[in-house]
């Protein structure tokens, strides 16, 4: 299909660079983020991209197109500066189900265990944590952490499971259950009728999978690793256990090859929540403004500033 684009388009997009320029804004964007708003932003990329793009920035205003733990993240890193979500609800779910209460328990039943909690965690988290981690730098900041007691990991059981199995940790996991509903829906059962269809195909998938599909695959990583080993595999065609999205974005980025999801219905509809439209009012409105109170944000900063040091 022929993407031909609007005067309404293009105005928003010019609309939306001349107010980044007034106002020394910049926008972030996650790889599950829609094409639009990723062809308007400054970084586009997984957690740690953001991240990354998040401590380096000298703009008075940043726009996270992603959800509610980037945002948060943004304030810690930038307390001074206006951090702005498009979309007042886009909550991911994985990041609220630890709660301090649980952390604090664990910490209590676990003395001297360090506390390595995944980025998809709220700040008030995080700031009990000795350090974070994503998908993209969690193997070699686990190997690095925890001596002879066992790890605290939260919330992701199946991101506990890929540190445990590639960096050969032991780790406590909490809370009791935790997953992200998006991935974890990915069942074997979906991978083998994929592949039942697609027999030649490499299969990739990201940690946050259940542990018989990260079993099944040539690749597990983040959203970025897995941008990065398509592009650079000898393989053309690619089995993508991750959001839709990203299969999307691979095409885009690897015009020769092919991609397939393992699942259609492997959506985050909260990645997709800000829409150009909602930038462009983001840019003009300045809403919705995300804050971290400041004692919360004193504190996470420093496990997030050990994850950027050791990645
Ligand atoms: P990445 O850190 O791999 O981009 O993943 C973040 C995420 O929330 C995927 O579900
Ligand atoms: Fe959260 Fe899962 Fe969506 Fe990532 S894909 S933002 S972990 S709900």
């Amino acid at each position: 299909m022929r993407n031909v684009m609007s005067n309404e388009h293009i105005r928003r997009i010019e609309r939306i660079e001349s107010l980044k320029r007034e106002k020394n804004a910049i926008i972030l964007a996650h790889n599950y983020g829609r094409a639009e708003v990723r062809a308007v932003a400054d970084a586009v990329g997984g957690s740690s991209r953001l991240t990354e793009a998040a401590s380096e920035t000298s703009a008075d205003m940043i726009i996270v197109c992603g959800v509610d733990f980037m945002a948060e993240m943004a304030v810690v890193l930038n307390p001074d500066k206006k951090v702005i979500s498009p979309v007042r609800n886009a909550v991911c779910p994985l990041a609220r189900q630890l709660s301090r209460n649980d952390l604090d328990m664990a910490k209590k039943e676990n003395p001297g265990a360090e506390v390595l909690l995944y980025m998809n965690s709220l700040a008030d988290t995080i700031a009990m944590a000795d350090c974070v981690c994503t998908a993209a730098n969690a193997l070699p900041i686990a190997r690095t952490m925890g001596g002879d007691l066992p790890l605290l990991f939260g919330p992701d059981h199946n991101v506990s499971y890929y540190i445990r199995k590639g960096a050969k940790k032991e780790i406590i996991t909490i809370p009791d259950s935790g997953f992200c509903p998006v991935h974890h829906k990915i069942s074997l059962v979906d991978l083998i009728h994929a592949r039942e269809m697609h027999p030649a195909t490499q299969v990739v998938a990201h940690p946050e999978c259940r542990p018989e599909v990260q079993d099944h695959t040539d690749y597990i990583g983040s959203t970025g690793g897995i941008v990065r080993f398509c592009k650079e595999s000898d393989g053309t065609e690619f089995l993508v256990a991750a959001d839709v999205g990203l299969s999307d974005m691979l095409r885009d980025e690897a015009p020769d090859k092919t991609f397939y999801p393992v699942s259609e219905a492997t959506i985050c509809a909260r990645m997709k929540m800000p829409t150009l439209a909602k930038v462009e009012e983001a840019l003009v409105t300045e809403k919705f403004q995300v804050t971290v109170p400041k004692e919360i944000a004193d504190a996470a900063r420093i496990p997030i500033g050990r994850m950027l040091e050791l990645s």
